[in-house]
């Protein structure tokens, strides 16, 4: 049985990854430490309410005394470290937090798990697996061949620099100290319980308000889109299978421009709205309620500063070495994904009510 400690778990990725380990081990101990910013929301993992082996700790990475108290009294082997600032745009406006949380809270992470797994020598087994991104690699020209674990990283945003810090601090713990880590650099993810800051919830919530879209620049920004369970499935199998020290890029082959996506969303909802009176008198203000092509809410905005034009990930080391393969394309998971938003509404709506609402008021006063 694992004892696994999952930083960040009450986020978009961290919360599908509680239930995608859940779902596959069912009397493994899974506490959850989240400091439940903005993006945090304990509602996301309200059906772990009854589970005996699960706990969650409100609390954040960056305290040294609390992380070390965690896997000391749960006895903890394996720490799955989500945890970080994740959004490229608030980045821009406001750096610090990112340096703070994505570099020195891995940074405290790093050492309370070395105190508690090698200086005080618990001999236990352990795994220190961090979650990083494909952004780290910079940006690809249209003919650029795929990110791969040998690409030299390139990071142009604040996010993206701070992710990288983290990523070489992982690996230095590992070549220094002996911490027995991992490391996965993954593309874009869409999926449930994403925080509607991001490209497809926030569009998809938009055009049921019937608000614009703001499409950065020219929209033929590509990016390779990966379900989020598919994410979680790649975890699991470097957990499982990975090489200690070594690094897995995770994608889903699915090279998007931009507008291909949004154009996609537009017409999924033309076709779920314009199809189903319910729903359209739930979504009055949705053009698809009232005959209009959700695509005439389509705006072209002033591009991203810095914005990167091309993620892609070649995924042959861990579809090679550990047999990966992502089980949804994303016609299907596109789907599942816009219907889980639909049925549930009152998850995004107290989301969208609260933190964010908040924060777009205080950065743009709208
Ligand atoms: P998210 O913003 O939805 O969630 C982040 C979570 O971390 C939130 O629950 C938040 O409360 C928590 N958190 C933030 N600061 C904390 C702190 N100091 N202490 C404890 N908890 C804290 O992010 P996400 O999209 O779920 O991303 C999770 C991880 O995956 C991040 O490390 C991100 O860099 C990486 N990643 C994300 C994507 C993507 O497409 N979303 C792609 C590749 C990699
Ligand atoms: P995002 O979801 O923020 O992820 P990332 O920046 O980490 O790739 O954005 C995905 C793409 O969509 C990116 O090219 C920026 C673009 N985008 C827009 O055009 N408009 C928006 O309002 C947002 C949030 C993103």
């Amino acid at each position: 049985m694992a004892k696994l400690l999952v930083t960040g778990g009450a986020g978009f990725i961290g919360a599908n990854f509680v239930r995608f380990w859940r779902r596959r081990y069912e009397h493994d101990e899974l506490c959850v430490l989240d400091a439940l910013t903005y993006a945090g929301n304990r509602a996301s993992l309200s059906s772990f309410d009854n589970d005996p082996g699960f706990t969650f700790v409100h609390g954040d990475i960056r305290d040294y005394d609390l992380v070390t108290r965690i896997l000391r009294d749960r006895e903890i082997d394996t720490i799955v470290h989500f945890a970080a600032e994740s959004h490229v745009d608030r980045s821009i406006h406001g750096p610090d937090e990112f340096i703070d949380t994505n570099a020195n809270g891995t940074h405290t992470l790093l050492k309370a798990a070395k105190f508690a797994w090698l200086d005080q020598g618990s001999g236990r087994t352990h795994r220190f697996h961090h979650v990083s991104t494909d952004e780290v690699y910079g940006t690809l020209g249209p003919y650029d061949p795929a990110f791969t674990e040998h690409t030299a990283y390139t990071p142009n945003s604040p996010y993206s620099a701070s992710k990288a810090a983290s990523d070489h601090l992982v690996r230095a713990y590992h070549h220094t100290f002996g911490l027995a880590v991992t490391t996965t650099n993954c593309s874009n993810n869409y999926g449930p319980y994403q925080f509607p800051e991001k490209l497809i919830p926030l569009f998809l919530i938009n055009a049921l308000h019937g608000r614009a879209l703001p499409i950065y620049g020219d929209g033929q920004q590509v990016r390779d889109w990966l379900y989020v369970d598919d994410h979680c499935l790649g975890i699991c199998r470097v957990l499982a299978d990975g090489r200690v020290g070594e690094v897995y890029n995770i994608g889903g082959n699915t090279e998007l421009p931009n507008l291909q996506v949004i154009n996609q969303l537009c017409e999924h909802l033309d076709a779920l709205i314009g199809g189903d009176p319910e729903l359209a008198a739930r979504f009055p203000d949705s053009p698809a309620a009232r005959g209009i092509p959700t695509s005439s809410l389509k705006t072209y905005v002033k591009d991203r500063p810095g914005h990167d034009r091309r993620y892609a990930i070649d995924t042959g080391k861990i579809t090679s070495e550990l047999g990966y393969r992502p089980g949804h394309d994303f016609r299907s998971g596109f789907a599942a994904n816009l219907e889980w938003y639909l049925k549930n509404e009152s998850w995004w709506r107290e989301v969208m009510d609260g933190s964010y609402r908040k924060w777009t008021k205080q950065q743009y006063g709208k």
